[in-house]
């Protein structure tokens, strides 16, 4: 039987610091799929989280003098705060510290071929802010080429991962799946990493002071990486709810930059085939975020605080924005300019006074009463978008999916003023064909309420609001329904509210 599940991951976040930009990104793009499949019908379940056991936490909270524990409570509500402004509708916020997860982590470490694991000395740089060993030739100028600083030299005995016994094994999977890994020119790049060669992991640090005790030897704790990778086990469930972890593992797509892709894309898959489970549908590895063209950085004074952001913006706004703005996958710009731009033509402009409009003449012209629809002017327009729009969803392309109902609502706005409702009102005789341009108007908005829905519920609310419906009928409704076209209830009233998008009074 078809699984009709839908499991998204994000990354879990170090909170060494708040979240910035980058975070808020891809806890975006993971909550517009939530929220498409369960459009859809699908049963969902969004994992997000912490990933609390790095040594960088301890010396965070070393340096402000704080409890390790306290500190990472703190973090983790600061982290909750934010998510809920930008209404990310997560099912589960993991914490890495939490006993579920210890507990599945032991759990998955017996399933662990034995083969796999073997004990050795360990010599060789170390990125405490990548929580990565580096070989030399990664480093640039001997510097971790992320943070830039020298890595630390360490030497100590510990566990390994032989990775390198699914090499092979994962060539064919990355052959036999081209879809894996997106976008293609990602998967290319891992799969020629792949064909260098899989380096055994070290998966067990003997120096580490934080983190959770490797089962088979508790002087040492378990590599970060290791055990944050499975969080996407055990957030839902493994090794204490098997009836949850089977209806919901593999995960259908998990999202994530591309800065960590390596261990997603190489280490991860070759955990799971070692402990015998099924891989991921889909990795999916976003780009990076600079502003104004240039990397966001502390000492350029160009970082996007998140909750400034929103200080200044609704969520939908930035939501909406984020994803226009350039294509999910690739590295793109951001600034406030450029979110102003977007708010001022293609909101405020374009789709705000498109409904405003609509409305107004809704109440002007026919009492505010929706009119039955017999048009069918918009009917091949709409089924078109609603095509656009789902395969570049399926396929995780925002910005062809806000492309395509952009479309729609510019061919609403050239439709008004082609068929101009204020001179069709003074004519009597036109009185029908008024109430089919209007009709028609509606329908559209309905749909391009649906349509912006995963990336602007709020506005959705609104629209469905303003044109009369039930908003507290709309989730749950199944998804052939709201594609339907001619669902307005004729001769019920439309509820003109405030503009969507207000602009200031000089510029209105
Ligand atoms: N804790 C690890 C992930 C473990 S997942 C099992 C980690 N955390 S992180 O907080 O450093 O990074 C989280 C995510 O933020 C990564 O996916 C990274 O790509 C993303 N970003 C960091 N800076 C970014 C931009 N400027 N733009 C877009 N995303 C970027 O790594």
């Amino acid at each position: 039987m078809k699984r009709n599940t839908f499991y998204v991951t994000t990354p879990i976040y170090y909170v060494n610091a708040k979240p910035h930009i980058g975070s808020l990104y891809a806890t975006l793009a993971a909550d517009v799929l939530a929220r498409w499949h369960r459009m859809k019908g699908a049963d969902v379940f969004f994992l997000t989280g912490t990933d609390e056991n790095s040594q960088k936490t301890l010396k965070a909270a070393e340096k402000e003098g704080v409890e390790p524990m306290k500190y990472l409570d703190d973090m983790a509500a600061a982290w909750k705060e934010i998510w809920s402004q930008f209404d990310i509708s997560y099912d589960r916020f993991i914490r890495t510290t939490e006993a579920d997860h210890h507990r599945g982590v032991q759990e998955f470490f017996k399933r662990l071929n034995p083969r796999d694991v073997y004990k050795a000395p360990y010599e060789g740089w170390y990125c405490v802010g990548c929580e990565e060993f580096y070989p030399e030739d990664r480093l640039v100028d001997g510097a971790c080429p992320i943070h830039k600083t020298k890595p630390e030299w360490i030497r100590e005995e510990n566990y390994f991962f032989k990775a390198s016994n699914y090499q092979e094994a994962l060539v064919a999977y990355y052959e036999a799946h081209p879809e894996f890994i997106q976008p293609a020119a990602r998967r290319n790049e891992m799969l020629g990493f792949l064909k260098q060669g899989l380096k055994d992991t070290s998966i067990t640090r003997a120096g580490a002071r934080w983190g959770i005790p490797f089962p088979q030897d508790e002087s040492q704790r378990i590599y970060v990486w290791f055990e944050a990778l499975l969080n996407y086990m055990t957030g839902i469930g493994y090794g204490v709810d098997a009836e949850r972890f089977e209806r919901f593992w593999p995960a259908q797509v998990q999202v994530l930059g591309k800065d960590i892709a390596r261990f997603h894309a190489l280490l991860w898959p070759a955990m799971l085939l070692s402990a015998g489970f099924a891989l991921p549908e889909k990795l999916f590895v976003h780009g990076f975020i600079t502003v104004n063209g240039e990397k966001m950085s502390k000492s350029l004074g160009n970082v996007i605080d998140p909750l400034e952001l929103r200080a200044k913006y609704p969520s939908d706004v930035v939501r909406y924005t984020l994803f226009r703005e350039f294509p999910f996958g690739q590295d793109g710009d951001f600034s406030y300019e450029k979110l102003d731009a977007r708010y001022r033509q293609e909101l405020a402009n374009e789709l705000g006074n498109l409904l405003h409009r609509v409305l107004s003449m809704t109440e002007r012209y026919l009492d505010g009463v929706i009119p039955r629809l017999g048009s069918e002017d918009f009917r091949a327009v709409v089924s078109d978008t609603w095509n656009a729009y789902e395969s570049a969803m399926d396929a995780v392309d925002f910005s062809r999916a806000l492309e395509a109902t952009r479309a729609l609502v510019t061919f609403c706005n050239e439709y008004i003023e082609q068929h101009k409702p204020w001179v069709l009102a003074k004519d009597p005789a036109s009185r029908e064909r008024l109430s089919q341009v209007l009709a028609g108007l509606l329908e559209s908005l309905r749909h391009i309420g649906w349509l912006v829905r995963p990336f602007m519920p709020r506005i959705s609310d609104e629209i469905f609001t303003q044109l009369g419906l039930d908003v507290a009928r709309a989730d749950g409704m199944p998804f052939s329904e709201m594609k339907i076209w001619n669902c307005l209830p004729a001769g019920a009233r439309v509820r003109k509210g405030q503009p969507l998008f207000p602009l200031p009074e000089k510029d209105a």
